[in-house]
């Protein structure tokens, strides 16, 4: 069989999107400057970047019976992602998200997961023959993580390459972590997996060496403005991140996962692919909200060329 493309299993929420000056104290009243609604959840904005970027990409997910579905799937399916195995459940409503995004583009975040957490393994089970056509299986942790640990034993068995996002941090099986062939936490969720506070660049490498000898084959660490850390059994590199001014940094760790699943699945080396992903994610900041960021090959080549990357 001919393997292409890519297979997110995952979560989508519509964002319900705040702009602030600052975000309030506990028990503060402030006043937003606007209100946008925009389609969001992680599974779904990685599943975007990488359709938009021009790769053959499925989603499988649960949402609701209801409106906010139909705005979702029309977003997904604009991208040109697959939605013929979206589940729809009867009595949860689809996800939602509230989100707060200060003057310096930074965010907050409630996610609110309806249906999401309805998608179970044997829902996954009942489509396991895509994963026998995926080049990459992308996952992240907004649905249930026994569902998440079916979907890689189901990567595994039919050889796809497997990227873990753990976001939101819980902490993870060591059955599931030696699935995984990449795996892109940030420094919290880092600090989760490992219990080593992820401040600096050595204890960033000593969190990631940690995964790895938990059976992790690499550990993209993702710095923020600093950039990623890789670390695999052979070697610990930084690479920098693209110097942008954010105005929303909300999907910018979507947008390293979606454009890191789209370099893999197209037989892009390691290096490549992470710089490629630092760059999708670098452009993702300089627009507002999640899956209305994520570029086309064409608008990420003319930024990678615009900033000398
Ligand atoms: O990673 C950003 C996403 O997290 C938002 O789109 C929101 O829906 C939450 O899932």
């Amino acid at each position: 069989m001919v393997r292409d493309g890519v297979l997110v299993v995952g979560s989508a929420n519509m964002d319900l999107v705040v702009r602030v000056e600052r975000f309030p104290l506990p028990g503060e009243t402030i006043f937003g400057t606007d209100f946008k609604m925009f389609p969001g959840g992680k599974g779904a904005n990685q599943a975007v970047c990488c359709a938009k970027l021009g790769q053959k990409v499925r989603f499988v997910g649960k949402m609701g019976d209801d409106l906010i579905r139909e705005r979702l799937s029309a977003s997904l399916e604009q991208a040109g992602v697959i939605i013929d195995s979206l589940i729809v459940d009867p009595v949860e409503p689809t996800g939602t998200a509230l989100i707060t995004v200060d003057k310096n583009g930074e965010n907050e975040i409630v996610v609110v997961s309806g249906s999401n957490m309805k998608l179970r393994p044997a829902d996954v089970d009942g489509v396991h023959d895509i994963f026998g056509s995926a080049a990459v299986v992308l996952l992240q942790l907004e649905i249930p993580l026994e569902t998440v640990v079916r979907a890689a034993e189901l990567a595994h068995e039919q050889q796809a390459l497997l990227i873990l996002n753990p976001a939101p941090a819980c902490s993870l099986p060591a059955s599931l972590l030696r699935l995984v062939d990449y795996l892109t936490p940030n420094e919290s969720e880092a600090q989760m997996l490992t219990g080593i506070p992820v401040t600096r660049r050595s204890s960033a490498e000593a969190a990631a060496k940690k995964l790895v000898d938990q059976g992790v084959k690499n550990v993209l660490l993702t710095l923020g403005p600093e950039g990623c850390l890789l670390v695999n059994s052979s070697r610990a590199e930084l690479f920098p991140a693209c110097r942008v001014r954010p105005v929303d940094t909300t999907a910018a760790g979507d947008a390293f996962n979606g454009a890191l699943a789209f370099a893999l699945s197209r037989n892009e080396e390691l290096d490549q692919a992470v710089r490629f992903a630092n760059a999708v994610a670098g452009y993702s900041v300089t627009k507002l909200g999640a899956q209305r960021s994520m570029p086309t090959l064409t608008e990420v080549e003319q930024f990678m060329q615009q900033l000398a990357v």
